[in-house]
């Protein structure tokens, strides 16, 4: 074979090849980077031409115009791709200025709320309570039944909540999780668990569908309605400060007795403010989870973390906390 019939084989592949590849071309940095390949000062054309020379003289001109028909053919494959690239064309990839300062992403922080949950979970944490935490599709039974709420008692009214196409609710208090973990464990035992709620209530300035609450139970040998005052005083010196003054009022619950609702006074508002329910563990919900009533007394505790955050830092609607504006958000 005669070096000119080598030189238009070589030729032949190459065109192939690189249609092949320019066809395939979809990102702009690979696009400059196969130009070189083919049509590069070292690249593949610049090699076969380099031959040129060796080529017999009466040869030279048939090799010449098919190294310039190839090459041409490649050219155009790589304007047309250019085209197609667009704005990610290999040009206005260059044109990226690395010395122009980047995009500032400024750091956001924890919803005021997660903030109010952590830090509630920091105080029981020093005084020795474990955090635990339960589903928020419940069943009837820990929702109620368990809780000593009876199906056609009225106070199945007051945790109301909405149903699930499974059998299952969205649980209207955090109290199922005493249930779930004195399954489990047998006294003594402290623990705390946060959580969503759910109540079918029309939203208004205090009132909203979903809420979080803070659950708290601690069960042993001796324990008395000392001991959650104690407990509750102490978490509420560290959260709103020394002096806080707190007002046990009497009230019901099905799942303690007696039961208590908690006052906070406010300055701000020169009032009392309710934030919590608590009282001593009803001996028929030790009964349902079979830990001995005559042994072992225990107190249990929901506050609700909304109202300790609107308390605390004076939002004066509910649904600020909802709402992701960031006029609000940033002040946490
Ligand atoms: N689960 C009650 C509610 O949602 C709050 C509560 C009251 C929890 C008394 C308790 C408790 O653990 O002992 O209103």
């Amino acid at each position: 074979m005669y070096l000119r019939d080598i030189m238009i084989e070589d030729l032949k592949k190459i065109e192939i090849e690189a249609r092949a590849e320019i066809t395939l071309l979809t990102e702009a940095a690979h696009f400059e980077e196969a130009k070189i390949k083919y049509l590069g000062r070292k690249g593949l054309l610049a090699a076969v031409s380099a031959q040129m020379s060796q080529v017999p003289s009466d040869k030279k001109r048939e090799a010449g115009q098919e190294l310039n028909r190839v090459k041409n053919a490649i050219e155009s494959l790589f304007s047309d791709k250019q085209k197609t690239l667009g704005t990610f064309s290999a040009h206005a990839y260059k044109k990226i200025d690395a010395s122009m300062p980047g995009t500032f992403y400024s750091p956001g922080t924890l919803h005021p709320l997660t903030q109010v949950i952590d830090e509630v979970i920091g105080i029981f944490r020093h005084l020795g309570f474990d955090l635990v935490e339960g589903p928020e599709a419940e069943t009837e039974y820990y929702n109620f039944e368990a809780l000593n709420i009876p199906l056609n008692h009225p106070a199945r009214d007051s945790f109301d909540t909405f149903y699930l196409d499974s059998g299952r609710l969205l649980r209207s208090q955090t109290s199922p999780v005493q249930v779930r973990v004195m399954e489990k464990t047998k006294p003594p035992l402290k623990i705390i668990a946060p959580g969503k709620v759910y109540r079918p209530d029309a939203t208004d300035a205090t009132h909203s569908f979903m809420f979080h609450q803070i659950e708290g139970l601690m069960v042993d040998e001796g324990v008395s309605f000392a001991h959650l005052k104690g407990v509750l005083f102490a978490f509420a010196q560290e959260f709103f400060g020394k002096g806080t003054k707190l007002r046990f009022r009497p009230h019901f619950f099905p799942f303690t007795e007696p039961s208590a609702e908690i006052d906070i006074w406010s300055e701000a508002r020169n009032s009392w403010l309710e934030v919590l329910g608590a009282g001593m563990v009803h001996p028929q919900v030790l009964k349902s989870v079979k830990i001995d009533s005559e042994k072992y007394t225990g107190f249990a505790f929901g506050m609700g973390v909304e109202r300790l955050a609107m308390l605390k830092y004076g939002v004066e609607d509910i649904r600020h906390f909802f709402e992701n504006d960031l006029r609000f958000l940033r002040q946490f």
